[in-house]
This record gives C-alpha cells, structure tokens and sequence, in this order.
C-alpha cells in the first residue's frame, strides 16, 4: 500500500541548527501516528513543513503517493502549538472567520461546533475560554474543510484528565471515518492508547518507525532511543 504521506530526506536548517535531518516519514492512510520526541527535537517543524507553514531547506514531501502541491492542504487540517484564535470573538464567530477563507458552507460550522463539544458557548468570547475549550476550537477551526489528513501538534496540552480522554475518543473516531492522524505528544500514555504507528525524534533525526505493538512498553522504548541518542538540542 502506498503511503498517505510520506517524506523522503527531509531536512530543515536554521542557520547551524539542524531541526529536521533526512527525515523519512511513513503515514499509512486511515491509521493514527503518534510522533514523540523530547522537547526541541524537531516535531513543530517537521509538521510546520509537511502543513506548508514553513519551508523545507531539502528533501521531499509526498501526498498520496506524488510530491506535495499548494492546492494538496486543502485536504489538510492542522493545530500547530497554539490555535489562530482571534480572542474578542466567539466560538461560532472565529469559525465563520475561518470557513469564509476556506470556501467553507456555513452549516459546517454547527456540525463542528458539535463534534468538539462547544456548542453552548454562546456569546463567550474565545479570549475568555479555558485552555481546554481553546484547545477544542482549535480542532473545530482544523476540521472545517473535512480534511483527509489531520495534523496535530501537542493538542493535549492544558487539557485535564476528561478533557483528555473525551479528545482521545475523537480521534479515534476521526480515523474510522477516513481521516488520517498525525498526533505530537510528550504524553506517553495518550499515545500508546491511540496510535496505530509511532515515530520518535531526537536531535532533528527520526530514531524509530513502527507499528507500535501491543507488547512493547513504550516508556523504556522512548527512554532508551531518547538516551542513547545524547541530550536533546533545545
Ligand atoms: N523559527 C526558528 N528559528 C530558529 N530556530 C528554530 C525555529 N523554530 C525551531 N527552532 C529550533 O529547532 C529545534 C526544533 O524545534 P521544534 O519546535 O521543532 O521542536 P519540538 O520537538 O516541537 O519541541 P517541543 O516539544 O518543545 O514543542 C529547536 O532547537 C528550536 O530551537
Ligand atoms: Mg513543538
């Protein structure tokens, strides 16, 4: 089968830095890969790159077998560090912002509102939301244009124990329906749960691919890759 996404040598440098170095993602279609790696290790980067945010300084991304194009991201939905929320406007408001520059019907916007759960919002404004709630529009506003590929970069962060748990649930139910995932996360456990293939990064290299298995330990996996590798670049 061939990949849904897939790059090949991939590599980004900030002046010495190198953030990404030949990197070689494997994203099998319908199926939740979990990225890890410490912090600074190149994670953002890599998923800044494969959503056009920032350029490769080398190498190849392909989607769904070909090299990547512009008009490719609008099969794509991302949460990248923070959500772009505009914080004087409401739930319902930031999205309407959103669906009008993607060409998106505004009845989407209910269904979103829905699937993350923040229909009664109201008049709210986003600025004065939880971190959780900030989080889940984000995913709304990464949802609109039905994306066939979902990327998310720490999208747990600031949620608290139900917060994570009702998210692991969505995603889950993303992949059922046709949507690939690429998840970053520091939290161990949450990947484990969810994803079908991992990937560790240290020091902008990606160390490990493999369908994760249901009797390796992660922990001392991550652990052992992370130190055999030296201290992180951060
Ligand atoms: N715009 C930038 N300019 C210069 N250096 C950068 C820039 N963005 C990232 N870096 C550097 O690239 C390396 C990788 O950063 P990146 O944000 O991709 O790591 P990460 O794995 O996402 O870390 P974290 O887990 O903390 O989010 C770091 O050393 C970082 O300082
Ligand atoms: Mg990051």
């Amino acid at each position: 089968m061939k990949n849904f996404l897939e790059t090949q040598d991939l590599c980004k440098t900030y002046k010495k830095q190198k953030a990404n170095d030949h990197i070689n993602l494997r994203v099998r279609q319908n199926t939740i890969y979990g990225l890890l790696g410490p912090n600074g290790a190149g994670k953002s980067t890599l998923l800044k790159m494969v959503t056009g945010m920032t350029t490769p300084t080398s190498g190849k991304i392909l989607f769904q077998g070909r090299e990547m194009e512009r008009k490719d991201l609008a099969y794509m939905g991302a949460l990248i560090e923070s959500a772009p929320i505009y914080e004087n406007l409401t739930a319902r408001e930031n999205l309407k912002v959103r669906a009008l520059l993607c060409g998106v019907p505004e009845k989407r916007i209910d269904e979103v509102l829905s699937i993350v759960n923040l229909k009664n919002t109201g008049g709210k404004r986003a600025g004065k939301f939880s971190m959780g709630m900030k989080q889940r529009l984000g995913i709304a506003m990464a949802l609109l244009n039905h994306p066939r590929l979902l990327i998310l970069d720490e999208p747990t962060n600031g949620l608290d124990p139900i917060g994570i748990n009702d998210f692991r649930d969505l995603v889950k139910r993303f992949s059922n329906q046709g949507i690939t995932v690429i998840i970053s996360s520091h939290i161990l456990s949450e990947i484990e749960q969810i994803a079908d293939d991992i990937g560790i990064i240290v020091n902008g290299k990606l160390k490990y691919q493999e369908q994760l298995s249901e009797t390796e330990e992660l922990e001392s996996l991550f652990m052992d890759i992370v130190r055999k590798e030296g201290s992180p670049n951060a």
